[in-house]
């Protein structure tokens, strides 16, 4: 059934005007004033309400077994839990183990969503290994629609690459034309400063922090561009949390460097005080990078504003609070599982925090939140544009709605929320993937296993 949304203020990265919106099966075909439509036609009337184009999390774990555990979500319950917070298109870091083929991690991933995803999604190609038989293997992937690809410089032993494999697949990449998301930490400070921290009895969350200090996310963020800056590949920088990171990647790219800057919301709204917490609670607030200092978050909103850093993400690694990282954590805090996941909250929390205090613009938000992932990750203008020929993925989002966020009635699958409590200024009522509705007054309408694998082409040169 064709759908019209009428009186709506439209709001893209590039325009904001007030115009009725058409969409005939999956894509938009017509935008204007007091369409005439068909009477079949399911009409909204957005007086008042926002429209927006899907937002899209350029870095998500919906599947992630990491750290001698498994991540809650799946499939089913984090795309829906995208959807109720308006992300209709997610990017899945496919992170083999270092003992598995890359062609064996991507089929790996690939089955794990096929049937069960909600919303559209997209993969990085986590490069865990890096030989002969892995190169031939991410040609073969690329060939067949993921034009990204993910190293971590972190994690010794598990998902880290040395610099060798860094080099060739930088090599690989450049020469596929497909962009390079890296993990930046050193991983050998990290380590090394783990062993001396524990020797010397620092066993709680708060041990986190100091084992990766900014110095060390910096270190890896100048290492990943000094590589870059030698083969000519394009990389992106995900989860930045502090000035002195953002900085060397500013310098790289004034010395001519392809390099994109993630942040997450994460950074932008909580700090390091939080992991600090006693009692377990800091667990809860324990992902790497770790929270920064609460002076960095002015530098990163400032960044976003000043298109420094392009995308604001989440890297959703949804571990459980009581199951997960307080058991396995509680004598040593190299054992808690690392994530703070944001999916369903990710766009509520811009909105009031960014939008809302005046920290960005309607369009800025647009931009960060949706429009240029699609653009830095081969997707433009299929999907972050409300354009003719787009997608018709679209968010009717009420900048009147007030509430709380609370683990008590959240989707995603997940017994705490890093955000309990935290007011909220306004929500999406109505999302549409491909012109489907997905979400209608805040409850889930739309299909299981509609979601698509979305084909992307190289597009960094
Ligand atoms: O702490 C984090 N970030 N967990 C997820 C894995 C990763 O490094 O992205
Ligand atoms: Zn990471
Ligand atoms: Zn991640």
């Amino acid at each position: 059934m064709p759908l019209l949304i009428k009186n709506g203020r439209l709001v893209s990265a590039d325009s904001d005007c007030f115009a009725d919106l058409y969409c005939e099966a999956e894509t938009i075909t017509r935008i204007g004033k007091n369409l005439e439509v068909p009477p079949d036609t399911r009409i909204f009337d957005a007086t008042g309400k926002l429209v927006f184009p899907g937002f899209i999390d350029p870095h998500t774990h919906i599947y992630l077994p990491f750290m001698g555990t498994f991540s809650k979500d799946d499939y089913t319950t984090g795309t829906k839990a995208a959807l109720m917070g308006g992300t209709t298109t997610l990017f899945e870091m496919v992170c083999p183990s270092r003992n598995m083929s890359a062609a064996e991690g991507y089929e790996t991933w690939r089955a794990q969503a096929e049937g069960k995803a909600a919303c559209d999604y997209a993969y990085h190609m986590g490069v865990t290994r890096f030989d002969a038989e892995s190169a031939d293997q991410l040609r073969e992937i690329v060939r067949k629609g993921t034009a990204s690809f993910k190293v971590f410089l972190a994690y010794k032993g598990a998902f880290g690459v040395d610099d060798e494999e860094l080099y060739h697949t930088l090599k690989l990449a450049k020469e596929l034309g497909v962009i390079v998301c890296a993990h930046c930490e050193n991983e050998t400070l990290v380590a090394e400063r783990c062993k001396e921290l524990l020797a010397a009895g620092v066993t709680g969350p708060e041990g986190h922090y100091q084992s990766r200090p900014p110095r060390v996310e910096a270190e890896g963020v100048h290492h990943l561009c000094t590589f870059a800056e030698l083969t000519g590949a394009s990389v992106y920088c995900v989860h930045t949390s502090c000035e002195e990171a953002l900085n060397e990647a500013i310098a790289a790219r004034q010395r001519g460097v392809k390099v994109s800057v993630e942040t997450l919301i994460q950074y932008l709204l909580i700090d390091k005080t939080y992991a600090e917490r006693p009692g377990g609670e800091g667990m809860k607030y324990i992902m790497s990078p770790p929270l920064r200092d609460a002076k960095n978050q002015a530098v990163m909103w400032n960044a976003l504003r000043s298109g420094l850093v392009s995308t604001v993400a989440t890297d959703h690694a949804p571990f459980d609070y009581h199951t997960q990282k307080i058991t396995m954590g509680k004598d040593d805090f190299t054992k808690i599982p690392n994530g703070i996941p944001a999916l369903e909250d990710r766009i509520n929390l811009l909105y009031t925090h960014g939008v809302k205090t005046g920290r960005m613009d309607l369009p800025t938000f647009v931009a960060c939140a949706s429009t240029n992932a699609a653009k830095l990750f081969g997707l433009f203008p299929r999907k972050g544009s409300l354009a003719i020929g787009a997608d018709a993925d679209l968010v009717i989002y009420d900048p009147d709605y007030r509430g709380k966020i609370s683990a008590a009635t959240q989707t995603q699958n997940l017994d705490y929320n890093a955000f309990e409590g935290w007011e909220i200024e306004g929500k999406p009522t109505v999302v549409t993937v491909r012109g489907q509705v997905a979400v209608q007054d805040g409850k889930f309408v739309g299909k299981v296993g509609r979601g698509q694998l979305l084909q992307r082409e190289p597009n960094h040169f």
